[in-house]
């Protein structure tokens, strides 16, 4: 070893014991603890049975779990696709059919049929809302507009959405909740198959920008809570860029109505819903957590380019919004993005956030959902992926994906291949998420035609090829030593190697081996030379899923 990789040597064994004793320290909770999220290193990971978790997920369309028999077929079709996680509703109709009655067949079912095949589940609670509808409540709920009152719009017309403003909803909607939580901890608390659950889904009020109810009005008009001001005037500097702008260009002030701190703009309705949805499942949230405290999170569904509030979910968990419902939700533990859109690692980015690990519970399944689960593990630590309707292996709705013939729909080959490969990986990928040493480069668009990415010594930069047209790409690399790296990717593409630390100007490659894990062991096959590496100077990366393998070992060495 020369002196550069002695030194590497002796930072690494350094920085590896200053990271075990970090997560030794933190890891304090015993063995059978319930699944839950840890600081770990660099990473807030999610825990389960002692040992950080990837989720290798996908969520089944909406009506799937509703039957136990007929997802007797699908839970081993997603074992087949590598999952290790399935996302699944649980309908507040289902378990509680009249009220004050609760029958869990449903859920036990679930979590049956999910131990038989030997995968964990997040649940979805669908209770007083979905897509911001309220199409799963109970007909007993449904039926009574008095007890239960609507959304209101402003020509006092009603919409079929239950109103964040009702006390009687709200407690309604959090005994349900909390009998499910107290179920799952009776049913579930020594095998830790529920891993985590969505609260509600996709609120947010549409088609205008705010409830224009009789209590929400009267809300409207008062003082924005102390809670929320005192929250801003806290964290002013690390505040989403939208909501701080909105509170500074009215002056920064700690009290006054909500017109008048954020505004008099279509934007402070959305901030005003944002408190009252996070502060309503605020309360849902604690009420599950008091019986069985898992982890819990909020998705949103995210804004087309030029929607103004009202067109979209006014009030969900979006970025503008996420420091409102950080302040009003703290039983939450973090908030989610559904990114059905092509660009994902802007709408990622904006999730992947401290004291807020990535978990997208909806997204593009197919080539491109492949492309992004590995950027997202890969380049923002996320403990998360799942592509939408996996069961069908669909995803979006066609025209949100630019898809027009439906025999184009994407198959699940891809996310197969990739969830294999990930699954291989994951022990290494927990442990690069949390010390360092991963990294992950997209290429999003036809105009993409390179991007690249520091790792080690070394930048790599993952190019387009020219028969590429608009796939996304994408590649993962893990380092496992100074001049070697563990490389996986998606779409069809190559990778180049260069440096711009002091030291050999130009970058050479070693060796690329193909790689396969065999026994618990990873072990060559095919040393790729010659065509197979460009004569030396590329790494050549398939969409396909290859007999010969997908993961690749490249060596690198530096001369002038
Ligand atoms: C987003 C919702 O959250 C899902 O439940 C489902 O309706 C999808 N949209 C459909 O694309």
């Amino acid at each position: 070893m020369n002196r550069k990789s002695n030194l590497f040597a002796l930072f690494a064994i350094v920085a590896a014991f200053a990271i075990a004793v970090a997560v030794s320290a933190q890891s304090s909770a015993p063995q059978n603890a319930l699944p839950h999220l840890e600081r770990r290193g660099n990473a807030t990971q999610l825990v389960v049975d002692g040992k950080p978790y990837l989720i290798l997920g996908g969520e089944v369309h909406n009506s799937s779990s509703s039957s136990v028999e007929y997802m007797k077929s699908v839970w081993p079709h997603l074992a087949a696709m590598h999952l290790n996680t399935v996302l699944l509703p649980v309908a507040w109709e289902t378990i509680e059919p009249r009220e004050g009655q609760f029958d869990f067949s449903n859920v036990d079912g679930l979590l049956e049929g999910a131990r038989e095949n030997n995968l964990k589940i997040v649940v979805l609670w669908f209770g007083a809302w979905k897509n911001t509808f309220s199409s799963y409540a109970p007909a007993w709920v449904k039926t009574d507009l008095d007890r239960f009152p609507r959304v209101q719009l402003s020509d006092g017309r009603g919409t079929e959405r239950l109103s964040p403003f009702s006390t009687n909803v709200r407690d309604a909607d959090a005994r349900a909740f909390a009998k499910l939580m107290a179920h799952l901890r009776d049913a579930d608390r020594n095998n830790h198959i529920v891993l985590l659950v969505q609260v509600e889904n996709e609120g947010g009020v549409i088609p205008e920008s705010r409830d224009h109810s009789a209590a929400a009005e009267s809300v409207f008009k008062s003082q924005v809570p102390s809670a929320l001001t005192a929250y801003l005037e806290k964290h002013r500097g690390a505040l989403e860029p939208e909501l701080r702008s909105a509170w500074e260009a009215a002056g920064a002030k700690s009290a006054g109505s909500w017109q008048e701190v954020f505004g008099a703009a279509p934007l402070t309705d959305d901030l005003f819903m944002a408190w009252q949805y996070a502060t309503y499942t605020d309360r849902i949230a604690a009420a599950g957590k008091t019986e069985y405290a898992l982890p819990m999170y909020a998705n949103a569904a995210l804004i087309r380019p030029n929607y103004q509030p009202g067109q979209y979910n006014s009030g969900g968990p979006l970025p503008h919004s996420l420091d409102i419902w950080r302040a009003g939700a703290p039983s939450l533990d973090f908030f989610s993005p559904d990114i059905y859109f092509n660009e994902f690692a802007y709408w990622a980015g904006r999730y992947a956030r401290p004291g807020n690990p990535l978990l997208v519970p909806e997204a593009q399944g197919g080539a491109a959902g492949a492309a992004n689960a590995l950027y997202a593990f890969g380049r923002l630590a996320a403990i998360g992926f799942s592509p939408f309707g996996i069961d069908d292996q669909g995803n979006a709705p066609l025209d949100l994906v630019g898809i027009t013939n439906p025999s184009e729909r994407p198959d699940g080959a891809a996310i197969a291949a990739v969830y294999d490969d990930l699954a291989k990986l994951s022990p290494l990928v927990l442990e690069k998420q949390s010390s360092g040493g991963i990294t992950a480069v997209l290429l999003e668009g036809e105009a993409q035609r390179s991007a690249r990415a520091n790792i080690g010594d070394y930048i790599a930069t993952v190019s387009r090829g020219s028969g590429t047209s608009g796939n996304r790409i994408a590649a993962t690399f893990l380092q496992t030593a100074p001049n070697e790296f563990l490389v996986v990717g998606a779409g069809d593409t190559q990778v180049t190697f260069s440096t711009d630390k002091p030291g050999l100007p130009i970058v050479g490659i070693e060796s690329i081996d193909e790689e396969f894990f065999e026994n618990g062991n990873w072990t060559p096959r095919r040393r790729l030379n010659g065509d197979e590496n460009s004569q030396g100077q590329a790494l050549k990366l398939y969409s396909t899923d290859l007999p010969q393998g997908r993961i690749y070992r490249v060596r690198l060495y530096r001369y002038r």
